[in-house]
């Protein structure tokens, strides 16, 4: 081969191995951005909580767009002002005090006119504020909307002159759209479990009204059963369920005279016998309402036991659903703790010795073991 033919092989293969960086380039940019928007889905569509979903969302953001700095600013819709909910690369004090009034800035521009930006260039003509007048400005901005109107803007800053496209404001927006879902879904969920909290609250003042030993030992056993399932690592889902179920555990006692309740001398068959039917009448109480934990399940099987000695329906082991395991020795240990109508309290040693005697016969070994640890390790306590 000639010289000449040499320089032109090589040349043609610069050509290719820069065009297949330049492709390698934007295949790792897309795997990068589809990483992103993966992961945004999942925690948006998969998390109740809406800090987590934010700081998820932002700091994917950060990653995909490879910026510096930015905030996630929300928006106080009476006095029209936005505050950093989230930020990236900026100082502590200016996280805190920075106030941004709509129309002011990039930030009150998007929030104002809920259309997106891409600002490259120099900041006087935008009164970009606490920007100095001829500062380099490298920022993409997009509002994060719901379906009542702007809410916030997510803000994204490069401290280099390469500047942001049009696929990073398509990305960036489809983001803050998951962001502005998970908002809203916030809301409602915040608004539903207010509507449950008050059904709740309701039948614990019932229970209050007409028995105060009952309403006494389902605050304690709600104290317990939250405690445990925390100290067990549950999910969010069953902490609330328990602690729902617990607070009304004993709704069904309303069907028992108060005076057999309150009965200073011990129960006769009868009686007993129409005690021991509370789970069942209050499970026809809660299964109507159709709350978002089986609350009404729990509430029926608190009194069933691992070896199927317990009631109503002598279920054993893993056909008692979990929550109702945790609820079953909150109230055993609640109940041999305390004083009752027809004898002395107890004490919690031999409410604690109960449970350790038979763990893994009545009750659920990971329960009982969670239940020593709180009393014995972490110093829980019974409120008076
Ligand atoms: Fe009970």
């Amino acid at each position: 081969m000639s010289v000449e033919q040499q320089k032109y092989v090589n040349f043609k293969t610069d050509g290719y191995l820069a065009e297949i960086r330049e492709l390698n380039r934007k295949l790792n940019e897309s795997l990068t951005e589809i990483t992103a928007l993966y992961e945004t889905v999942e925690i948006t569509r998969h998390s109740i909580n809406l800090d987590e979903v934010f700081s998820s969302l932002f700091n994917s953001a950060i990653c995909a767009l490879g910026a510096e700095s930015g905030s996630l600013m929300l928006l106080d819709p009476e006095k029209k002002i936005l505050t950093i909910k989230k930020a990236h690369g900026m100082d502590e004090d200016v996280i805190k005090n920075t106030r941004i009034e709509l129309g002011e800035g990039i930030a009150g521009l998007v929030a104002q006119s809920g259309q997106p930006l891409i600002v490259h260039g120099k900041a006087d003509s935008l009164e970009v504020k606490g920007r100095k007048k001829y500062e380099k400005v490298n920022s993409i901005c997009v509002p994060l909307k719901s379906k009542n109107g702007i809410i916030g803007i997510i803000n994204i800053n490069r401290r280099n002159d390469i500047p942001f496209t049009e696929n990073h404001l398509r990305l960036l927006s489809t983001m803050a759209n998951e962001a502005a879902f998970a908002l809203e879904n916030a809301i409602w969920n915040r608004d539903v479990n207010e509507g449950y909290s008050c059904i709740i609250r309701v039948m614990v003042s019932i229970v209050e009204m007409r028995d105060p030993y009952t309403a006494n030992h389902q605050k304690r056993v709600t104290d317990l059963a939250h405690a445990l399932t925390t100290e067990m690592g549950l999910s969010k889902g069953e902490i609330d369920g328990v602690h729902m179920a617990a607070s009304i555990h004993d709704i069904g006692k309303i069907s028992v005279p108060a005076e057999t309740l309150s009965k200073p001398s011990r129960l006769s068959k009868n009686e007993f016998d129409m005690i021991k039917e509370h789970p069942e009448v209050g499970y026809n109480i809660l299964k109507g309402i159709a709350f978002p934990w089986p609350v009404a399940q729990i509430v029926l099987q608190h009194h069933e036991r691992l070896d199927g000695s317990g009631y109503p329906q002598k279920l054993s082991a893993e056909e008692i659903v979990l929550e109702a395991r945790v609820l079953g020795v909150a109230d055993v240990v609640e109940a041999m703790a305390s004083h009752r109508p027809y004898r002395a309290a107890l004490g919690i040693d031999a409410a604690l010795e109960e449970i350790s005697k038979n763990r893994g016969v009545l009750y659920d070994t990971r329960v009982v073991d969670a239940c020593l640890k709180l009393f014995y390790e972490k110093g829980f306590k019974f409120k008076e």
